[in-house]
């Protein structure tokens, strides 16, 4: 990095944000397959922090991919430097304050790791929705399981590109046993119980 970029302290410090806030920031950091349900979970997750007061934003994947990272492509290389850069933009909501969620299929478990080294111990929570593939395959909700099987799509996480599960996640979840609803407060149960809720 150039010796003359300086970092700035700011007059309003992270503490004071998460204060006025009444909470404490963290990532949510949702990993699965597509079509594992991330967004969905995710989304409901987020709608009830809303509800208890909670100040949140949500990264996702597909809308991420069709701005800031709309360079990248589903190489290995390049879905490294997605999870790199949407790690990064994680620990400046992080320190303006925010409980923010992510949901990305981030399939490799050093990029994972990756970003949990950026934050505190306790500002990244692995969220892995551990939905298995057969039943992923069989929602297919944008039809692209069905594509990658005809060759139509390469390079496809869980066909022709692998999946690494977490070894260490904070929450699991598994979408193909109980509702969304009991997802969502599984989820934010966890959140309650390790006192991010309502400082
Ligand atoms: S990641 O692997 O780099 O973390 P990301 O979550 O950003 O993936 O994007 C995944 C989304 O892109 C999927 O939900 C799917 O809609 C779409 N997609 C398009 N091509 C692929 C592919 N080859 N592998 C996985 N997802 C793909």
């Amino acid at each position: 990095m150039n010796e003359n970029i300086v970092w700035h302290q700011t007059s309003v410090s992270r503490t004071e944000r998460a204060e006025q806030k009444k909470q404490k920031p963290c990532i949510l950091w949702f990993t699965g397959l597509s079509g594992s349900g991330k967004s969905t979970v995710a989304n409901a997750v987020e709608k009830k922090l809303f509800e208890i007061g909670c100040h949140s934003y949500l990264l996702d994947g597909d809308n991420v991919r069709h701005g800031i990272n709309k360079d990248l492509t589903f190489s290995d290389e390049d879905r490294i430097e997605n999870i790199r850069r949407i790690g990064e933009i994680s620990k400046l909501f992080i320190d303006s304050g925010l409980l923010v969620l992510t949901a990305f299929i981030s399939p490799f478990q050093a990029d994972r790791d990756l970003v949990r080294s950026l934050v505190a111990d306790d500002e990244f929570v692995e969220v892995y929705i551990d939905t298995p593939i057969e039943v992923c395959e069989q929602r297919d909700p944008k039809g692209l399981y069905q594509k990658a099987r005809k060759g139509e799509i390469k390079h496809f996480t869980g066909i022709d590109s692998p999946y690494e599960a977490p070894s260490n996640a904070e929450v699991v979840v598994k979408t193909a046993d109980i509702t969304v609803e009991q997802c969502a407060i599984q989820v934010v149960d966890y959140l309650k119980a390790q006192g991010y809720l309502n400082k």
